[in-house]
C-alpha cells in the first residue's frame, strides 16, 4: 500500500494465476498447459529469427499472423485482432466494449472476469450455473446486458452447443456476446462460423492450450470489423507492439499447421478418456469435459485433503476456496504416463479414507 496509489488501484483484487514452480520435478497439472511440446515447425521458426529482425520493432499490425488466422477461419484479416495472450485480448475487449456498462457472466467461470469488471467499472451480474454446472441460457436471455461466456467453461470443462449460443445472439441483436474459446480444439463447438451473420458476437482464442504455446503469449479475437477496429483503438492507445517478432513468426507457423493441432488434440482427448475412466474407478465424479482438463470431486474425500495429499506426492492441481466448488479439483489432462502417476498417487489417498 502506498499513499500514491490511485483509488482504482487501492480497490483492486487482482487475479491470482496458478503456481508456476521453479522446480521441474513436480508434476504440473494446475494451469492447463498442453501436455505435448510445440510442433517442430514452430521451434524451427523460433530458432531461425535473425539479429536484424530483433534490432527492429516488429510489425505493429502483425499482418502476416492476422492473414494466416483469417485464412484458416475463412474471414477477412480486418476481422482478426491479435494480442499478448488472450488475457490481454479479453482486457482490451473489456475496455473497448464493456467498460462502465452492466455485464453478465456466470457465478462459476474464469476468475479474471470479475477482475476486469472491477478494473473497468462494469456492474457485473454473476448468473448462477445450474446444480449440474450447466449454463442456464434462459436466465442469461432474461436481460439485454452483454454476456461474457467461456466455452468450454472453466473450471467445469462443460460446453454449450453452437445452437445454444446462437439463441443468445439471435434473441437480441443489441446484446453483445463475448465467447472466450481459450480451450478451443479439444471437442467443443466453435461459434467462429457465426461471425459473418452476427455483428454482436466476438470470439476470443488462445494459442496457450491448443498449440502448446503458453510461454509465447499469443491470443486473438474474431469479430465484425467494426468491433475489431474498436480493439485496435485500445491497443494503439496502450502498446503498439504487443506481439514481438519471434511470437508473430512462430504463431503464424503454428496457426497454419492445422494437422499438428488436430493430431495433438487427439492425443489429449484419448488421454482424457483414460484419465476419466481411471478416476471414476477410484470413486471420483468427473464432469464431461470438452477441454484439456477435468473437473472432479471425490464421493467421500474432501477437496482440500486431496489437494494436500497430491501436493505431498509432488503433484500440483488447482482448487478454489469458493462455496460452490470447494470440494472440486481441476486437473490438467497430461500424457498417458502422467495420468498413470496421478492415478497411482490418488489410489492410496482414496483407500486411506475407506479404511
Ligand atoms: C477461460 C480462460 N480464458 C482465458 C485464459 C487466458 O489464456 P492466455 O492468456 O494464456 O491466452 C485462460 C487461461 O487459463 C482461461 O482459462
Amino acid at each position: 500500500m502506498s499513499r500514491f496509489w490511485t483509488k482504482t488501484v487501492s480497490g483492486l483484487t487482482p487475479y491470482i494465476p496458478g503456481e508456476q514452480p521453479a522446480s521441474h520435478s513436480l508434476l504440473k497439472l494446475n494451469t492447463n498447459e498442453h501436455a505435448l511440446p510445440p510442433s517442430d515447425a514452430v521451434m524451427e521458426a523460433i530458432r531461425s529469427s535473425q539479429a536484424e529482425q530483433l534490432r527492429r520493432y516488429p510489425d505493429p499490425t502483425a499482418k502476416g499472423l492476422r492473414e494466416a488466422i483469417a485464412q484458416v477461419e475463412s474471414l477477412a484479416p480486418d476481422q482478426v485482432f491479435v494480442g499478448n495472450g488472450s488475457d490481454e485480448v479479453l482486457a482490451h475487449i473489456w475496455l473497448s466494449l464493456l467498460a462502465g456498462r452492466p455485464v453478465q457472466t456466470l457465478d462459476t467461470t474464469y476468475g479474471f472476469y470479475p477482475v476486469w469488471a472491477q478494473l473497468y467499472q462494469s456492474a457485473l451480474t454473476e448468473v448462477p450455473v445450474l446444480a449440474d454446472f450447466s449454463v442456464d441460457v434462459e436466465a442469461l436471455m432474461a436481460s439485454e446486458q452483454a454476456v461474457v461466456l467461456a466455452n468450454p467453461n472453466a473450471p467445469t470443462g462443460l460446453a454449450l452447443s453452437r445452437e445454444e449460443i446462437e439463441r443468445l445472439l439471435a434473441d437480441s441483436p443489441d446484446r453483445l456476446v463475448i465467447v472466450d474459446e481459450a480451450y478451443y480444439g479439444f471437442g467443443a463447438d466453435t461459434v467462429a462460423p457465426l461471425i459473418d451473420r452476427y455483428d454482436n458476437l466476438i470470439v476470443s482464442r488462445s494459442l496457450s492450450k491448443s498449440h502448446a504455446l503458453a510461454g509465447l503469449r499469443v491470443g486473438y479475437a474474431l469479430a465484425h470489423q467494426d468491433l475489431i477496429e474498436g480493439l485496435n483503438r485500445v491497443k494503439d492507445s496502450f502498446n503498439s507492439y504487443p506481439l514481438d517478432v519471434v511470437a508473430q513468426a512462430a504463431a503464424k507457423v503454428a496457426i497454419l499447421d492445422t494437422l499438428w493441432q488436430e493430431q495433438s488434440a487427439a492425443v489429449i482427448t484419448e488421454s482424457r478418456k483414460r484419465m476419466t475412466e481411471g478416476l471414476e474407478v477410484l470413486g471420483f465424479e468427473v464432469l464431461p469435459s470438452s477441454a484439456n482438463f477435468l473437473f472432479i470431486r471425490h464421493r467421500a474425500i474432501s477437496g482440500r485433503k486431496l489437494f494436500d495429499g497430491l501436493r505431498q506426492h509432488d503433484i500440483l492441481v488447482r482448487r478454489w476456496d469458493k462455496p460452490r466448488v470447494e470440494q472440486w479439483l481441476r486437473i490438467t489432462v497430461g500424457t498417458v504416463a502422467q495420468t498413470e502417476s496421478l492415478l497411482a498417487a490418488c489410489a492410496p489417498l482414496c483407500r486411506a479414507d475407506d479404511a
